[in-house]
């Protein structure tokens, strides 16, 4: 209830100028009321006690006396045990839902566009993605989408793994495979088996060595070998993305192997400022305050005695890039909390070497794992490794079967698309719906469950209103002029809901953390289905309740399918 709070604090500023209370004694204190049957808002007045010499009661009252007459079109007032609560007054509520309902943009004001580089997905070539990288990749999506809808300049970058020694062994690999047969290729075992040769058999170490070497020097022939292996990776994850519905494609890559020319660069620009030291033959960097298990500064290792950059000096190159090149304001790096040291890391050396300033942000967007019904992370089934494009089908294939169960008149083609919606939104949604710095268990009847903080039930909400108007002669545009009137309490708990959702989104953005917005839609669609059991819509005695309910389940429907689409997930009209 950001709005009635504004409202409040404004009113109350007044009054607590003349008790000469200072903001700074009160303001904080103001917040959401935890128990709704008293208010929206609350003032707890016992930190008062003391300075007025009264009784946290009385104080309250006295307060709520002054401020009254002011707050006469908003709130109601009452006092209990030293609180003093505010209740926004339906006429109130009613005259705030009428002015969102109108707005195409349902209340979401833009911000001063800000340049942010996002950085996600990122899974590296010759391995195929894992369930990491669909983490990174929905929760990256779900940020991106956010971002851009409140205005800013949002840069997603893939910084996929396609740079580095195992170069040599996996183009190597790569000309053994191709000589048979590329489609065959698979990637769940390449690396594995590349690694294998290598460790195993003399004259492919040798050869994958002296490819390491060409593939720095940039042989044409051993660039052209490479570029083919990028790209059959890149097939496989640009299917992953299609299917999840995601808005990354190639002019998103911004790989490891676009910032070869600058590790030099990194190392010449640490060294002038007296950063660079040699340890045990590499050059490495001590930041400030790092130390590993046995006491020692921990080193962040720049370039190793083979003369070998790092995946840390890539990032470094990278952020050089990002700030000098791109401009960015902010860059986020969403990437599993295992990664969170690294990033820490590279972040301090960063503003130590003068890459960034203050002024930019950098920040390390971590996830936890998912985990299988073993309790396990989640990685393979039955022994063998599970496919990210696996999942999804399954998911979709599980999804179509409930709906043909539930739908049976549904045409084959509509059950189809629909399914697509339903089965891609439940694994989405199941990873957007718990706070990203949690695990979570990955389990099929809980995710596709219509029932619970799941994708369908939200997107059955959203169909529910379609069909509504469906039903009805009041084509859904007609309500954007109408008037919304708040009567009931099922009314009034839905329009409070409703009002949220702009703060849902600054949540979202203030904490880099899609999951609120998730939580939000949940609620607004357990308000709706209250409302709906509750408030006959088509039925009401009257035409002013109807187009006022018309109005109500629209706005509704449209911050469901907007809030969803802005997760990444699609709210068919029909289930
Ligand atoms: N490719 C890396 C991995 O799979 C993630 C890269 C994240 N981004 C970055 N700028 N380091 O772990």
């Amino acid at each position: 209830m950001r709005e009635l709070c504004n409202e409040i604090v404004q009113k109350l500023s007044i009054v607590m100028e003349d008790l000469e209370l200072e903001e700074n004694k009160w303001q904080n204190l103001l917040g959401n009321s935890t128990d709704k049957k008293h208010g929206d808002i609350t003032l707890p007045c016992h930190t008062f006690s003391k300075i007025f010499r009264k009784s946290p009661n009385d104080i309250a009252i006295q307060i709520a006396e002054n401020v009254n007459s002011e707050l006469s079109d908003i709130a109601e007032i009452n006092v209990i045990n030293g609180f003093l609560n505010f209740k926004a007054k339906n006429s109130w509520l009613s005259k705030q839902i009428s002015t969102m309902n109108s707005d195409s943009r349902l209340g979401v004001e833009l911000e001063n566009a800000k340049t942010i580089v996002i950085d996600y997905s990122s899974p590296n070539i010759a391995k195929r993605m894992h369930v990491g990288h669909l983490r990174s990749t929905v929760i990256g999506d779900a940020l991106s989408r956010i971002l851009l809808f409140k205005g800013h300049n949002v840069i997603g970058e893939n910084h996929i793994g396609d740079w580095g020694t195992p170069f040599g062994m996996l183009i190597e690999h790569f000309i053994e495979c191709e000589s048979k047969n590329i489609g065959e290729i698979d990637l769940s075992t390449f690396y594995k088996d590349a690694r294998y040769k290598f460790e195993n058999i003399d004259d492919f170490a040798i050869r994958s060595r002296e490819r390491v070497v060409k593939l720095q020097s940039k042989d044409p022939e051993t660039i052209k070998l490479w570029q083919s292996l990028v790209d059959y990776s890149l097939i496989h994850f640009n299917s992953v993305y299609r299917m999840l519905n995601v808005l990354l494609d190639d002019k998103n890559l911004a790989g490891e192997s676009i910032y070869e020319n600058l590790l030099p660069e990194v190392v010449e620009r640490l060294k002038s400022k007296n950063l660079i030291v040699e340890s045990d033959g590499a050059l490495v960097v001590f930041p400030e305050g790092w130390i590993n298990r046995e006491n020692e500064p921990l080193p962040l290792i720049i370039q190793k005695g083979d003369g070998g950059f790092n995946y840390a000096t890539t990032d470094l190159a990278c952020i050089i890039n990002r700030v000098e090149k791109i401009e960015c304001d902010e860059m986020l790096y969403v990437v599993g909390a295992e990664q969170s040291q690294h990033f820490s890391m590279v972040f301090q050396v960063a503003i130590d070497a003068g890459f960034m300033d203050e002024k930019i942000k950098a920040v390390h967007v971590p996830f936890g794992l998912v985990m299988g019904s073993d309790g396990k992370k989640l990685a393979s089934r039955e022994g063998r490794a599970i496919t990210l494009k696996e999942l999804l089908e399954e998911s979709v294939d599980r999804a179509e079967k409930i709906i043909l169960e539930k739908n049976p008149s549904m045409s084959d083609l509509e059950r189809r698309d629909v399914s697509k919606m339903i089965g891609i939104g439940a694994i989405k949604y199941a990873d957007l719906s718990i706070d990203r710095n949690k695990n979570y268990t990955f389990d099929w009847d809980k995710m596709l469950s219509f029932d619970g903080n799941t994708a369908p039930y939200l997107q059955y909400a959203h169909a529910r209103i379609c069909s509504i108007f469906r039903k009805s002669s009041i084509p859904r545009e007609s309500t954007l002029s109408s008037e919304i009137i708040v009567k009931n309490d099922f009314e009034m708990s839905l329009c409070k809901s409703i009002i949220g959702f702009s703060e849902s989104i600054d949540d979202s953005i203030s904490n880099y953390s899609p999951h609120r917005l998730a939580v939000y839609l949940h609620h607004l669609a357990q308000d709706f289905a209250s409302f709906y059991e509750n408030c006959p819509v088509l039925v009401s005695d009257n035409e002013e309740t109807m187009n006022s309910r018309l109005a109500i389940c629209n706005l509704t429907a449209r911050i469901l399918s907007t809030g969803l689409g802005l997760l990444g997930i699609e709210a068919p009209e029909k289930m």
